[in-house]
């Protein structure tokens, strides 16, 4: 029910025992993830859109624990990548279970994938250009195939992540239909995709509309053409709620208004979140090593940067921050800036964020942090990857090992 199941976790419902339990065992930054709330997400966005076609896009967290999970929660994997159709197959889909959405693909990328359908027939390709088209045609591709469209319209938390009319993702709403007719010639043509953004809340729900209308549009024109799609997919991008006081999505609205707005359609519909999924599942913690003051704020050093969560430095993102230090409900809150220990000015979590007064080797979480958290790590300064920790039930158990200067420096040729 609901009250098991609520429509968000937030930062102040984690176990702070636990949490610190594991950074002491495993060190910081640490990435926990907890799948039991992955299966938790992946049951709400059942009960919201039952009967459709439901993918994760595995962009958001492709590690293998959370591939596993998603996988017996019964979605499909959306993957944007060679790397993460590998992935998906080391984690048990089948080629019918996995829909590889090519972006400019590179050759090698192609090729990886139609030699996976040779394996896996089932497998779905989706083009966004009639170059990728023609570049299947030459590698002897004749599967299943989807066209991708760029319906014109975005939507998204940041202009970083909302496709508009000239993104580069998909043909042209006005020559999809023409697209799709030559492609049944030659490919299996399966479905119609379009995606608008990322992090859709309930004041975007009409940019969403307009898109889902006008993909049923397409779909029953494409229908009446002859060619016999399975199903219309209108993307993912349902948001999740980073400030504490936000309301959470109200997935059921969405669901409701998808259906709405798409009408009539002798195909299935689709979805593909990632960010919805994974979220709130997981916490970054990292430990205060510095503390200073500044003329207008506290200054707070910890071991986390933008190479271990680069959302905030690149798209100015909210994510809430705690501190679990034992005492901190006795503490005195004041405003801290939060910094990492990248060289880059842009390395900072928040400014004057109320906190309980930070003191060194002080335990912080940082919620949110499980949808292109780790995804968007990097080495930059040469620092390791952080470990990741996955929880289900009471068990906990490494799910990445933290990257060593050893790993850092093995690609150098000497
Ligand atoms: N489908 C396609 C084709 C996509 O490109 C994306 C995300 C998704 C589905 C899933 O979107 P979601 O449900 O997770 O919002 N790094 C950014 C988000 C970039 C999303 C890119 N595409 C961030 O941290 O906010």
């Amino acid at each position: 029910g609901a009250a098991e199941n609520p429509a968000v976790r937030r930062l102040a419902d984690w176990d702070a025992d636990r949490l610190r339990r594991l950074a002491d065992d495993h060190g910081t930054p640490l990435y926990v993830i907890d799948l039991d709330r992955v299966r938790q997400n992946a049951a709400r966005l059942e009960a919201a859109f039952p009967d459709a076609d439901r993918r994760y896009a595995v962009k958001a967290h492709s590690g293998n624990a959370v591939l596993e999970t998603i996988r017996e929660t019964e979605l499909d994997a959306e993957c944007a990548s060679a790397g993460e159709v590998k992935r998906a197959l080391d984690a048990g889909f089948s080629g019918a279970e996995i829909q590889y959405t090519a972006v400019n693909p590179p050759s090698e990328d192609l090729d990886f994938v139609v030699d996976a359908w040779q394996e896996e027939p089932e497998i779905t390709i989706t083009a966004g250009a009639e170059d990728t088209v023609d570049r299947l045609r030459e590698r002897g591709y004749d599967g299943r195939l989807c066209i991708r469209v760029n319906p014109g319209v975005g939507a998204g938390h940041h202009e970083k992540v909302r496709v508009g009319a000239d993104a580069k993702f998909g043909v042209p709403y006005d020559r999809a239909e023409e697209i799709v007719a030559d492609a049944a010639d030659d490919f299996e043509v399966v479905g119609i995709h379009a995606h608008a953004g990322s992090g859709i809340s309930g004041d975007d729900l009409q940019n969403h509309r307009e898109l889902v209308r006008r993909m049923g549009d397409l779909a029953r024109a494409v229908i009446a053409d002859g060619t016999e799609i399975e199903f219309v997919d209108v993307g993912g991008g349902f948001g999740v709620p980073y400030r504490e006081d936000e309301p959470p999505l109200d997935l059921d609205a969405v669901a409701a208004a998808t259906r709405e707005a798409l009408g009539e359609v002798d195909a299935q519909l689709a979805v593909e979140p990632g960010r919805y999924l994974v979220a709130d599942a997981g916490v970054l913690l990292t430990r205060i090593n510095t503390v200073k003051n500044a003329p207008e704020t506290t200054l707070v050093g910890v071991d986390a940067g933008m190479t271990t969560l680069l959302r905030p430095a690149m798209y100015d993102a909210y994510h809430a921050l705690r501190s679990l230090a034992p005492d901190a409900p006795d503490r005195t809150v004041e405003p801290a800036t939060v910094t990492g220990p990248i060289c880059e000015s842009s390395d900072v979590f928040c400014e004057d964020r109320p906190l309980p007064a930070p003191a060194r080797d002080d335990l912080l979480a940082i919620g949110n942090a499980g949808a292109y958290g780790y995804e968007m790590a990097s080495t930059y300064n040469t620092r390791p990857r952080p470990a990741e920790v996955a929880l289900s039930g009471d068990d906990s158990r490494l799910a990445r090992r933290r990257e060593t200067l050893s790993d850092l420096t093995a690609l150098e040729a000497r």
